[in-house]
């Protein structure tokens, strides 16, 4: 188990924005060397040159798409020469999407499941050779409150994350039973005030910026609380980790009130005006704005 990042080799995806770079922040702060990766090369430099002032000396930057299996597979490796190991990997690169299942075009919902599972499925495989060879690995896929439950407009993210909730804690299980050494870690973020919807897609039919709105005004959580949670549960080798008021209420009242939870959703959802489900104009179907998770 990971007690400390100083000296450690913490690899980010998803590094240039939001939770990612605040994890780079604080994992510099700790004296971690890193290896951050995003597919953004002007997030990636502005994260960079933070690191870099909080007094990072070891720091490798990569503009990659974790959707692109080859690129990721090469990227572990080279991480790996170039530092002499990795102790710590966070699959963390995410984007979001709001289109009902009707309206949703193949190519937003294989983009989306491209980054948000494979990308985590593939840093998940690549690194964990690595991570077995560190003695104290660890590994943290990064799920979503939309890995608990179903949300309308939602189904490609909530399908993402729940594959991601059910991928890690089979590789958790793996690592166990293996005797690997492999902290395994899933986190579960309520609403954090990021980028995410800012840079999401949206279908036809959906105004964006209402949906942008709803979830600055949800979000309750910052990207760099959400990155002193999630650090603090690799130190004390937790296996999930929910960040944010909202995602324990969320996880305590889905699991309390069992098939009770879904209609109290719908109903939670259509009184916050959140989760509308109503005809527009729109051939491709009907709009349903929801806020990312
Ligand atoms: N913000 C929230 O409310 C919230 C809630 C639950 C879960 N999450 C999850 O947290 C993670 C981080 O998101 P965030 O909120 O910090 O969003 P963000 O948009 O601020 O940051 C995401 C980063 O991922 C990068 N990225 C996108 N596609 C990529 C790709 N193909 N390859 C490499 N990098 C790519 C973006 O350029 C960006 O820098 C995501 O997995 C997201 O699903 C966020």
């Amino acid at each position: 188990m990971i007690r400390e990042f100083t000296g450690r080799v913490c690899v980010v995806t998803g590094a240039g924005s939001g939770i990612g770079r605040a994890l780079a922040d604080q994992l510099a702060a700790h004296g971690a060397r890193l290896a951050l990766a995003d597919v953004d090369p002007d997030g990636l430099r502005e994260t960079a040159l933070r690191v870099a002032r909080s007094g990072a000396k070891d720091v490798h930057t990569e503009v990659l798409d974790v959707a692109d299996r080859a690129a990721v597979l090469g990227w572990a490796d080279a991480t790996a020469e170039r530092f002499g190991g990795v102790d710590l990997v966070v699959n963390n690169a995410g984007v979001a999407l709001t289109a009902g299942v009707e309206e949703m075009s193949w190519d937003d919902f294989e983009w989306l499941m491209g980054i948000n599972f494979w990308g985590v499925a593939y840093g998940t495989k690549a690194f964990l050779p690595h991570l077995r060879r560190s003695g104290e690995g660890h590994l943290v896929n990064i799920s979503s409150v939309f890995g608990l439950f179903g949300v309308p407009s939602q189904s490609a993210y909530c399908a993402a994350k729940y594959a991601v909730r059910g991928f890690t804690e089979s590789v958790r299980q793996e690592m166990r039973l293996s005797g690997s050494g492999v902290g395994v870690t899933t986190v579960h973020p309520g609403g954090i005030r990021t980028n995410i919807v800012r840079n999401s897609r949206a279908a036809a039919g959906h105004d964006r910026d209402e949906v942008v709105a709803l979830h600055d005004s949800v979000s309750r959580t910052s990207a760099e609380h959400a990155a002193r949670v999630i650090l603090r549960g690799v130190r004390r080798g937790r296996t999930r980790v929910f960040v944010g008021a909202d995602a324990t209420a969320i996880d305590v009242g889905s699991r309390l009130l069992g098939s009770v939870f879904e209609p109290l959703v719908r109903v939670v959802s259509k009184r916050s005006g959140s989760n509308r489900l109503t005809p527009t104009a729109s051939p491709e179907g009907y709009s349903t704005p929801v806020t990312g998770g």
